[in-house]
């Protein structure tokens, strides 16, 4: 009975992904590109345990026994166990390292952390490309968190590639909580949603990837304004084309709004800072090192910001531990 820890950043990313080319395969409909985050990680441990009956999922301390999570988790699993001929049930032990209640998509690094860890044990040797295609079937964004540093992405891309690491252009980004904004839905409902019934929908399809090469761009000549214009540009026309569904997809909440409008505050006052924002309220803040510590006091004073978690970037995902019974 072999068992492997593995270990995986989550990722944020810069030009954003909404929508899906091919639902079955889940095939991005843009490209897109990632910062994997060094203080964001999932610790997952994966064994075999050669007993014919169905996976044990424990998240975070807690037992799952069914819904979604599991379903998702088995599906990995099985496209494992038909690569390495294996029919036996594994248990899964997942732990986030941060606070997972807070909203902030722990799938990124879940399944990559998973794919990483149940390949491994299965006695697979994947190359991380294989890992990224692996992870990439059951969440887009996870195929993103196999590389460490900059990664993209393309448009109906089985795999992401590393576009450079963190140290060609360090900055560092704020993750600030925020109180809680309406009920989240899932990305995949929410995509959906939006394709089906949102007038911007097509236009987020045009200019996405325009947006995309813009921020490829200004990562490669390691221009923080450049890149931070092309992120917010990216993440407000993806919000733009939910909140055109009927019903809109909307995840901002106040403090969202709240903290945009300080980061407009503290540019003005000559600050590099820059937001951008996913399937909920939260609210991640590029900025550069030296502007690091008077943007996170600024964001700190207001009552909307619950906390702030500050990274550099992430490295790829690995395997930590193996151990054979
Ligand atoms: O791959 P998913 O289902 O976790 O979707 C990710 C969607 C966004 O976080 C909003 C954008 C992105 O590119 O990560």
């Amino acid at each position: 009975m072999r068992s492997v820890t593995a270990i995986a950043h989550a990722n944020i990313a810069l030009a954003k992904y909404w929508g899906k080319a091919d639902e079955a395969l889940n095939l991005p409909a843009v490209p897109s590109l990632s910062l994997t985050l060094e203080a964001l990680r999932t610790v997952t441990t994966v064994t075999f345990t050669g007993a014919a009956r169905g996976d044990e999922l424990v998240l975070d301390g807690v037992a799952v026994t069914g819904g979604r999570p599991l379903e998702r988790a088995s599906a990995l699993l099985d496209r494992v166990r038909a690569m390495a001929g294996l029919r036996s049930g594994a248990r899964v032990e997942s732990r986030n390292e941060f606070p997972t209640a807070s909203g902030l998509a722990s799938s990124a690094s879940g399944f990559a952390a998973l794919a990483v860890a149940a390949s491994a044990a299965a006695g697979l040797d994947l190359t991380p490309t294989q890992l990224s295609r692996l992870a990439r079937q059951s969440s887009a964004s996870a195929a993103r968190s196999m590389w460490g540093g900059y990664v993209a992405l393309a448009a109906r891309a089985h795999e992401a590639e590393p576009v450079a690491p963190w140290e060609h252009l360090p900055l560092v980004m704020l993750v600030a909580l925020t109180t809680n904004g309406p009920k989240e839905i899932s990305s995949t409902a929410g995509m959906k949603h939006t394709a089906e019934t949102s007038p911007y929908y097509a236009g987020w399809l045009a200019s996405a990837p325009r947006v995309f090469e813009e921020v490829r761009r200004a990562i490669l000549e390691a221009d923080l304004e450049r890149l931070g214009a092309a992120v917010e540009h990216s993440a407000l026309s993806m919000h733009a084309s939910m909140l055109a569904a009927r019903p809109a997809v909307r995840y901002f909440a106040p403090a969202t709004l709240r903290v945009l409008d300080r980061l407009l505050d503290l540019r003005r006052a000559g600050r590099s800072a820059y937001a951008t924002m996913d399937a909920g309220p939260h609210v991640k803040v590029l900025t550069s090192a030296g502007d690091a510590d008077p943007v996170e006091a600024a964001l700190r004073e207001l009552p909307e910001v619950r906390s702030i978690l500050r990274s550099r970037g992430g490295p790829a995902a690995c395997v930590v531990a193996e151990t054979v019974r």
